[in-house]
This record gives structure tokens, sequence and C-alpha cells, in this order.
């Protein structure tokens, strides 16, 4: 630092109680904004934009210039690993994501390594690379992947499901097989997240979407234990580097990420009660989150009352004001206009 006070984000990370916390929304580029929209249609797909530098840096900024946030986050998806590993990826309108699915353990030897993944997720790195000398100077820049365990229910599946029930059966018949995707993810997302870093990413976000579906030890197996790893090995790479958890609809297993020593901050999501993460997590922690991303849709008195309570709750300790989850495309720009108001005053 160049004497420059340290930016919002990275202050709450290390510890700090901020008076006004830093925001930022996951999705905060995305569907409900016009722009994005517009973009979007000229590039052609989803993954046009990921995989292009231009298109990318520029979603990513969309949100800033709007909105003024206090992080940006590097436009692009989970799921481009798991292609960079060698699956096809393609997304179907109005439905999501579809991979060719990995099965069994045979499936694996059909896919690359850990060090082979970089030509295909070249330009996200690059992306990175052209967000950290734009971004406005007090903008911190996120870089992320998916936990192990999400990204795993994705390859197994070939799609989203509603349970993750693919690869919950596969992880009970076959733990050793199992095992082995989990650990080339988990080393491959090293490497991914390391070059991200490399390339100028000041904090790195793990999205473990579906770790609420983990019961008994396989929470412990395969979502707190590759995280940890992830961290681990980042932060023996990276002196200093903070790093956000995000172990959606994992209840009381937030409890474990918090101890594990490793996170800096932990993203709650919609489920869990702000004063629980008050009074249990955030001594350990800074504590990101909480409002209803459907209250980005309604707007009203209801989106005001909520984003106070948060602050009321939350806003004596190291706090940053999020979403539970991503805002979906219904979400109305004029909402989040207003909660940034309240928030800031
Ligand atoms: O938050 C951001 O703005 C950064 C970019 C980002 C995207 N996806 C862009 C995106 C991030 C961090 C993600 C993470 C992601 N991707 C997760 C974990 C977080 C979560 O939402 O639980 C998951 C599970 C995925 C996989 C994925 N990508 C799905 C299931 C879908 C389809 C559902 C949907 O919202 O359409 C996507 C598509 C996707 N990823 C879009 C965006 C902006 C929509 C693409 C479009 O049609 O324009």
């Amino acid at each position: 630092m160049t004497g420059s006070p340290k930016k919002t984000l990275l202050r709450v990370l290390a510890g700090e109680t901020l008076k006004t916390p830093p925001v930022w929304m996951m999705r905060q580029a995305g569907r409900y904004l016009p722009e994005y929209r517009e973009l979007r249609a000229t590039a052609g797909g989803f993954l046009d934009l990921c995989y292009n530098p231009d298109f990318a840096t520029e979603v990513t900024m969309q949100p800033i210039r709007r909105y003024g946030f206090d992080a940006a986050i590097l436009f692009a998806d989970i799921l481009l690993l798991p292609q960079a590993l060698g699956m096809d990826l393609w997304f179907v309108e109005g439905e999501g994501p579809r991979l060719n699915p990995v099965t069994c353990a045979a499936d694996l030897t059909k896919l690359k390594g850990k060090d082979d993944i970089h030509d295909v997720l070249g330009p996200v790195y690059e992306t990175v690379k052209r967000l950290s000398g734009e971004l406005p100077k007090e903008t911190t820049l996120i870089g992320f992947a998916g936990a192990p365990w999400t990204v795993a229910t994705y390859m197994v599946a070939g799609r989203g499901t509603p349970d993750q029930a693919p690869a919950r059966e596969w992880m009970y018949r076959d733990p050793i097989g199992f095992g082995q995707l989990i650990d080339l993810i988990t080393e491959s997302t090293i490497e991914y997240l390391a070059k991200q870093v490399e390339a100028g990413a000041e904090v790195i976000k793990l999205f473990d979407s579906w770790s609420g579906a983990l019961g008994g030890s396989c929470f412990e197996e395969y979502a707190l234990k590759p995280a940890v790893r992830i961290a681990t090995e980042l932060k023996a790479r990276f002196p200093g580097l903070p790093v956000i958890g995000f172990p959606r609809g994992a209840s009381g297993g937030y409890i474990k990420f918090a101890d594990a020593g490793v996170f800096d901050g932990l993203a709650i999501d919609t489920s869990v009660p702000a004063d629980w993460a008050r009074d249990v997590l955030q001594s350990k922690v800074a504590v990101q989150g909480n409002l209803d991303p459907m209250l980005l849709i309604t707007g009203g008195e209801s989106l005001e009352r909520e984003t106070n309570r948060l602050l009321e709750i939350l806003g004596q300790g190291p706090y940053i004001f999020n979403l539970g989850h991503g805002i979906t495309p219904q979400g109305d720009p004029a909402n989040v206009e207003k909660m940034l108001r309240v928030i800031r005053g």
C-alpha cells in the first residue's frame, strides 16, 4: 500500500468493524441489468461472455459504474473448471448448465490433469489482469471458484439437480473413486485460483452452493476438508490472502468453517439467523450476507426494514453487506439503489 487507506473490504476481512459496511452482491453482473442483457445479446451466449476478456471485463465493470460497489467479482462461472478438465459444457436457455457426465471411477481417466487446465482458462486470467488495471482504486477484486463438492454435483449429474442425488449416490457406493474425483477438483481448483491471484485477484471466494445436501461425516469429508485444503494451500503460496467461504445451507456446519481458522470471512445464506451469526461466528470471522434476494424484486418497506435489521444486528462487528444468494433476473435495479441508500445513508 502506498500510504492510501486500505480498501474497505480488505479492512473488514482483516477484522475491522466499519461504521458503513462495504457492500457488494452475488450475481451483481447479470440479467437484472439492461446493459448486461444488451451485451449478452451481442456476444451470443453466456460462455461467449466468460471466455472473451473484453466482454467479461465490461460486464464485471457494469455494476461498479452503476452502483459503486466496494467489490467486483470476476465474471466467470464455477463450471469453467470442469470444461477445462475436458468436459463438454453448454447452457440451455431458460434451463441451465449441461455437461457430459462422469459417473464412475473409469470415467476419470477421460479427464485432464490439474496442470493441463490453463490453456482453456487463459482468457479468465486475462480478464482478471485487465480488471485489476481498470477498477477504481477503492474497489476490491474478488476471484472465485466452485468448491469441489458443488462442482462434483454438476460433473456427476451433468446438470443441476434438486437433491444432488447422483453425486450422493456415487459418494456412498464408491468412496474411493469419488474421493479421486474430489481430489482432482481440489487440486485443479488450487492451480486455477493461484493463477487468478497472480493475475490480480485480491480476495478468493469459494462457492459451495450444495453443501447443505451433505449429511453425517460427508459434510466434513467433502465440504469442509477440501475447502480447508484449498484455503490452506493458497495462503501458503500467497501469505495474507483473504479467503471467503460460502457453505450454503450448512446450518450448524458454519461453526466448523469458522473454527477451521483459514477463512477470513463466511458468506451466510438466507436461512442463517443474523443474531446467531453475530453470536457464534462473528468473533472468529467476518460475516457476509444475507438479505433475501426476493426483497430486490418487491422493494418497498420490507426492503428497508430488513436492510436496517441486518445493519443493526451484524454492523457492530466485521461485516460485509450482501445477499443470501444471487440477485435474480427479476431484481429491480431501482431497488438495488434503494438498498444502497439505506446502507450508506
Ligand atoms: O456473482 C457474479 O456476478 C459473478 C459471476 C458468477 C456467475 N456464476 C455468473 C453466471 C458466479 C460467482 C457464479 C457462480 C455459480 N455458477 C454457482 C455458485 C453460486 C450459486 O449461484 O449458487 C453455480 C451453482 C453456478 C452454475 C450456474 N451458472 C448455473 C446453475 C447457472 C444457470 C442458472 C442461472 O442463473 O441462469 C449459471 C449461469 C450463470 N452464471 C449466469 C451468470 C450471470 C446467467 C447466465 C446468463 O444466462 O446470462
